[in-house]
């Protein structure tokens, strides 16, 4: 259904991500074993904007990585249109919190580079990078080596070499984190933007309420001793952004702030539970 809080979608591939059953049992070298992640359910559509929230250690970078097809779960299945993920893919694109750009490389020649492994053209595959980079406000800047340009400017070029592919999925893995705060917001409100004209499926990865409760169509919160899905909500704030373009009015409304209060308070809460 095309509503309130999701990009229109005519004219775009639909996909769904399906996670089913997932758990995740990593063996310790001295024979002990964590649950980083227990029976956790969740469906994505093309145009969700998924966020998973939790405190250091719910399982967040392992549910990432088996959609990412970086490791395989102990038990349950993930599935594109159907189809197993057993390994990386182009059709779901990641950005890390610390960039993996080549720093040998110019900006535009490490957009370009995944297209020129899958050998795509010069020609194409450099009108494919500086449209990219356009997205994330970076055109002007392609020619520029990754150690002349700012750390905010780095993600914004990892973000660019993810879309590279078109991905039906980004899986981000706090992306922003290292960020300072006035970077942070800016590139929160040019996210935003990207998912209403990319229409893309987003997996975004935070432990900033904040950043969560702004950037999510749907929200999951997330707690740990075993990693697992404790809640869920729609947003609707980042649809708000898109329609004021004033990113401090969403986030100073009273129906922001009070949400903000409730899934603190959740997370506190579990945090109080998992210590018990
Ligand atoms: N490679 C690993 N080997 C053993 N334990 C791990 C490994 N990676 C993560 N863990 C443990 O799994 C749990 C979840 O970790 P992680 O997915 O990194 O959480 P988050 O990203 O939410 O901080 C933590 O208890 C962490 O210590
Ligand atoms: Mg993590």
């Amino acid at each position: 259904m095309i509503g309130r809080g999701k990009p229109l979608l005519q004219g775009h591939i639909l996909s769904t991500l399906e996670i089913k059953n997932l758990s995740v049992n990593y063996a310790g070298s001295n024979g002990q074993n964590t649950l980083a992640l227990s029976n956790v359910n969740l469906i994505m559509n093309t145009g969700d904007f998924v966020v998973a929230l939790g405190a250091s250690g719910c399982g967040k970078t392992t549910l990432l990585s088996c959609i990412a097809g970086f490791m395989q779960p102990s038990e349950g299945t993930i599935t594109l249109d159907g189809k197993p993920v057993h390994g990386p893919g182009a059709e779901r694109g990641v950005v890390f919190q610390k960039h993996a750009l080549m720093p040998w490389l110019s900006v535009v020649e490490n957009v370009e580079f995944g297209l020129k492994m899958r050998g795509v053209s010069k020609a194409e595959r450099h009108s494919i990078a500086l449209d990219k980079l356009k997205l994330v406000e970076l055109e002007k800047y392609a020619h520029y080596p990754i150690y002349q340009i700012s750390g905010g400017m780095q993600q914004r070029a990892g973000v660019a070499r993810a879309l590279a592919s078109d991905p039906a999925v980004m899986l981000m893995d706090e992306p922003l984190g290292a960020l300072d705060a006035l970077t942070r917001a800016h590139i929160q409100d040019l996210i935003v933007e990207l998912w209403w004209q990319t229409k893309k499926m987003f997996f975004f990865i935070t432990h900033s309420v904040e950043e969560a409760l702004f950037l999510a169509t749907d929200l999951i919160v997330m707690t740990p001793s075993p990693g697992r899905i404790e809640h869920r909500f729609k947003l609707d704030f980042s649809h708000q952004f898109i329609e004021c373009k004033d990113s401090r009015k969403v986030k100073a409304s009273p129906e922001f702030i009070s949400m903000r209060e409730k899934v603190l308070s959740l997370i506190h809460d579990g945090q109080a539970e998992g210590e018990a």
